[in-house]
């Protein structure tokens, strides 16, 4: 017996304006705009106002948005202590969740959330790639980087914090693409944790720390790091191919494949991340990762009928854009903090505690047995 629908499978739980996800008509949407055409046309700062304020921003808007968020890019000394008082081991999803919350503690949000929490959002936008790079070129190198990398968007500002340069411009739009993508995608794990805690009346930080660990899992966000992780090692397709049968007749799963939603069809993340792996290893002049990765998805498609998720591809396109593998998951948080945002904004607005109920499956009701006298 006990509940017939295990991890929420197929339940509608709640309305959402912000995204479709594999709706027949629609595919996937932002607020009714095809990711196919925002991934080709738009910035991610485009959409990252388009998800949390609503609408898609005309030149004089974009330009004030991104203003905003540059003047918002540093973090207060006490979060620097914070992070450099981490230990250089610490996995950097464990870090950003770190900073989220200290973030959270020096500069909460205020009682007036109505107007506030738009702040918090720009804010956690703004500030991210500081908090996790300010962490990781300390660690690396002794380095006290500057927040001020030169950069108006988000992607260059990401690479330009990373690399200490001005990133090429194939990379860069590889990188801002992969931000569109990974900006939303309606009641995933992560983003429903945040719903979950917006709905007890919690704060903004609150919301998106538990977001951010919810995301840190392989299941979820934390697939893009595993497989790169499970192919670095292989050398060649047929070599790839021998470990894939090996995993799947051991019942492993393999990450990169799969998803709660596209089961009949594929992601349509995948094949948009797909091309800029190509065009990035064509561009680097060698396509040997890229032929290992093809031979992977159709082993996967003749064995299980599993297509990629954006996170198989994503890895790839990390990898090629120098990006190191334990940062492909912080990477996603950066952009899915857009995503994150829009939904706590959407909650609150018509908030209902979201508190479902179990199926009982334990013992009977017994009598208390006294500690003397237990075996
Ligand atoms: C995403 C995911 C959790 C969706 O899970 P789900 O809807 O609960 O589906 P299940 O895990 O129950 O999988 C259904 C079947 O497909 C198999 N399967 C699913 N994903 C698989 C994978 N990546 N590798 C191998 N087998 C897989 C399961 O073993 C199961 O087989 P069974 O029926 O023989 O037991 C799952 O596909 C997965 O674990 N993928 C790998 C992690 C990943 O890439 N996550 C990022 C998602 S964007």
């Amino acid at each position: 017996m006990g509940c017939e629908v295990k991890g929420l499978e197929g339940v509608i739980a709640g309305d959402t304006a912000i995204s479709t996800v594999g709706k027949k008509d629609m595919g996937l949407t932002y607020r009714g705009y095809s990711v196919e055409d925002l991934s080709e046309h738009a910035s991610f700062e485009e959409v990252a106002y388009l998800l949390i304020h609503d609408k898609l921003p005309n030149h004089r808007e974009l330009e004030e948005y991104r203003t905003a968020l540059v003047n918002m890019r540093g973090v207060p000394d006490r979060l620097k202590v914070v992070l450099e008082s981490l230990p250089p081991a610490s996995h950097p999803m464990d870090v950003l969740r770190t900073g989220c919350s200290a973030l959270g503690a020096i500069e909460p949000e205020t009682a007036e959330r109505e107007q506030d929490q738009y702040r918090v959002a720009d804010r956690l936008l703004a500030s991210f790639p500081y908090m996790l790079l300010y962490w990781y070129r300390f660690h690396q190198s002794g380095a006290r980087i500057s927040h001020e990398s030169g950069q108006r968007e988000m992607a260059g500002h990401i690479l330009a914090l990373l690399n200490g340069m001005p990133p090429e411009a194939i990379v860069r739009k590889a990188i801002n693409a992969s931000l569109v993508l990974y900006a939303e995608h309606e009641f995933n794990a992560s983003t429903f944790s945040a719903r979950v805690t917006a709905s007890t009346l919690s704060d903004f930080h609150s919301a998106v720390t538990a977001a951010i660990g919810t995301l840190s899992g392989p299941l979820h966000g934390g697939a893009n790091e595993q497989a790169m992780k499970m192919i670095t090692p292989l050398r060649s397709p047929d070599e790839a191919e021998k470990e894939i049968l090996r995993m799947l007749a051991a019942k492993k799963k393999v990450m990169g494949f799969g998803h709660r939603v596209y089961k009949k069809q594929p992601d349509p993340r995948s094949s948009i991340m797909k091309e800029w792996a190509r065009r990035l290893s064509a561009e680097a002049g060698d396509m040997g990762l890229f032929l290992i990765f093809e031979r992977i998805e159709e082993v996967m498609f003749r064995e299980k009928k599993l297509f990629a998720n954006v996170d198989f591809y994503g890895a790839l396109t990390y990898h090629l854009c120098g990006i190191p593998t334990e940062l492909f998951t912080p990477v996603f948080a950066l952009a899915r903090v857009s995503g994150w945002a829009a939904h706590i904004i959407e909650q609150r607005a018509d908030n209902k505690l979201i508190r479902p109920s179990a199926e009982y499956i334990g013992p009977e009701a017994r009598a208390y047995v006294p500690l003397d006298e237990r075996p």
